[in-house]
């Protein structure tokens, strides 16, 4: 599959850069096309090194938009409307939200616009587009280990069954990732709430990698 992360330059995207890229061909998206480049050179070293195969391309995020056929927004959940204004040609397209709304007090809280979350925001900016919720409880470190395999559950909605199931397939492409459907889109606050639980869990148990699996 032809996969492009906007936002590709972040801990989230280049870690799911270093995986996705040794099945699929993926861009790297940026702001700034040389930003991409330093992150899919330093990608690229990290799996040379390894003897790993890839297909990574350094790209601005409308060269995403353009290339991909899932386009993964990886970028912090209020840059949001922002992004989606300086981009054309989303619409039709499977996008991919991995975004969890949250603010840190003494400990990290859900913090959802007033949609609900951020996948329903998503889809109310886009309603043209196809949009999924997935990938949004892996910490950023898990996906970089290339030594470890990935293996917890990856929920997944979408209200567009097509999506959803394409979605469903490219997750479990990726070393030992489950892909459970989660239902429709209204689901996705759960979901995204999960992450903020599951920090918490990780900071207050001294735990690392912390992730769910749904047996
Ligand atoms: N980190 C995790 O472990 C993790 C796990 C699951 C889900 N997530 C979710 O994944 C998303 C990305 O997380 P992250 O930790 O990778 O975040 P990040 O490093 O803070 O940001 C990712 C990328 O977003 C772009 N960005 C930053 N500010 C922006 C702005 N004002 N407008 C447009 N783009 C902007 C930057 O790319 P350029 O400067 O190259 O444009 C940046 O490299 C978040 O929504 C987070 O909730 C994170």
């Amino acid at each position: 599959m032809k996969v492009g992360i906007i936002g590709g330059t972040g801990g989230i995207g280049q870690g799911m850069a270093l995986r996705l890229s040794q099945n699929h061909t993926v861009y790297i998206g940026s702001r700034k096309e040389e930003k991409a480049q330093a992150a899919c050179e330093m990608c690229g070293y990290a799996l040379k090194v390894l003897g790993l195969p890839f297909d990574l391309n350094p790209t601005t995020n409308q060269g995403v938009v353009d290339n991909s056929e899932i386009v993964v927004f990886s970028i912090p959940a209020e840059n949001l409307e922002r992004t989606i204004d300086s981009l054309t040609g989303l619409e039709g397209k499977i996008i991919v939200s991995l975004m969890n709304p949250m603010i840190r007090t003494d400990y990290f809280k859900y913090n959802p616009p007033e949609e609900g979350s951020a996948a329903i925001q998503l889809q109310k900016l886009l309603p043209d587009s196809k949009i999924v919720a997935a990938f949004n409880n892996i910490p950023a470190g898990k996906w970089q280990k290339l030594s470890e395999p990935l293996d917890y559950s990856v929920c997944v909605c979408s209200d567009h069954e097509d999506a959803k199931e394409k979605t469903m397939e490219l997750v479990n492409s990726i070393s030992e990732l489950e892909a459970v459907n989660a239902g429709p889109l209204a689901v996705s606050p759960y979901i995204e709430a999960i992450t903020p639980l599951v920090i918490n869990i990780a900071r207050f148990s001294k735990k690392r990698d912390v992730g769910v699996y749904f047996k």
